[in-house]
């Protein structure tokens, strides 16, 4: 197959948890537009080889990381990965495209919430792109993106997802100081909100049809989300179309809740 051609030819891209789900979607996405493309995992290893397999097949770059981002140690193995390939792709000289997606979801409300559920969930969606970031930033091209998956929840109150929502208020507030302190730079920093998508963290609700009609209902546009829904936003993020954009919190839930 021909090589790809796009809006993202030559650069680098780093997407953690994409082995499945909305990063799987957005590897997928950025490498159409021409991105080599490293796919973070964290334990499927066998889907994250699928998928870069799958650009590898549609004509495009791509190469697996697997790392743990619940440990210091997972973390820097993640870089040790990155600049491997930063040296073999393109001969050193960092990445362009950093987008903080790997996270857990938690249904859990106050009452329900343990002193080890509350650390869990803010140690992987809260403290891992704080840490990704931080080694990132030395290794990030100047006029390079960085783009944060949030949720909506932080525009709607949510008690039944208590400490998840606040893991992602906390996202929404690091997108808009990393985007101050990294304008100097030309580094955008942006988030993407999304509503229900159909991925396994919502494997519960949408196997069933009172689940189904709820999370329809909720989007204006009566459907829920698909991962594609997202990834298209992270395409424009990556872009340079999105090149006077920055430090904001993008809905894309169709809009959920209005
Ligand atoms: N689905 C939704 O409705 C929705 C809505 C709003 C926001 N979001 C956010 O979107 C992001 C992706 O969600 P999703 O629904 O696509 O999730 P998903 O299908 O459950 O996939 C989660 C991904 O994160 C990785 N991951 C989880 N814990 C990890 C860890 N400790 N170390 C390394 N990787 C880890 C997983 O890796 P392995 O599978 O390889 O272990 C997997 O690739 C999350 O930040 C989520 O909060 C989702």
């Amino acid at each position: 197959m021909s090589k790809v051609q796009g809006r993202l030819e030559g650069q680098l891209a780093v997407v953690t948890g994409a082995s499945r789900g909305i990063g799987r979607s957005i590897a997928l996405r950025l490498a159409q537009e021409g991105a080599y493309v490293l796919v973070h995992y964290g334990t499927r290893e066998a889907e994250a080889e699928a998928v870069v397999q799958q650009i590898v097949s549609g004509g495009g770059q791509a190469r697996a990381i697997g790392a743990d981002l619940s440990t210091p140690d997972g973390i820097q193995a993640l870089f040790v990965g990155v600049d491997d390939a930063a040296r073999k792709h393109r001969g050193g000289g960092g990445f362009d495209i950093l987008v903080n997606n790997a996270g857990i979801g938690q249904i859990v409300t106050l009452e329900e919430t343990t002193e080890e559920s509350f650390e869990e969930v803010m140690r992987i969606n809260v403290k891992a792109p704080l840490f990704v970031t931080q080694q990132a930033l030395p290794r990030l091209r100047d006029g390079g993106r960085i783009i944060n998956i949030s949720s909506f929840v932080t525009r709607v109150a949510s008690p039944s997802v208590f400490a998840y929502s606040m893991t992602k208020g906390a996202i929404d507030t690091f997108t808009k100081m990393l985007a101050k302190q990294l304008g100097s730079r030309h580094i955008t920093v942006n988030a993407i909100q999304p509503g229900i998508i159909n991925t396994e963290m919502n494997a519960g609700t949408l196997q069933n049809p009172q689940g189904q009609a709820y999370a329809a209902g909720l989007s204006v546009l009566n459907r829920w989300g698909e991962p594609e829904d997202v990834a298209d936003v992270a395409a424009f993020l990556a872009s340079a179309d999105s090149r006077w954009v920055t430090g904001q919190c993008l809905d894309a839930s169709g809009g959920s809740c209005l």
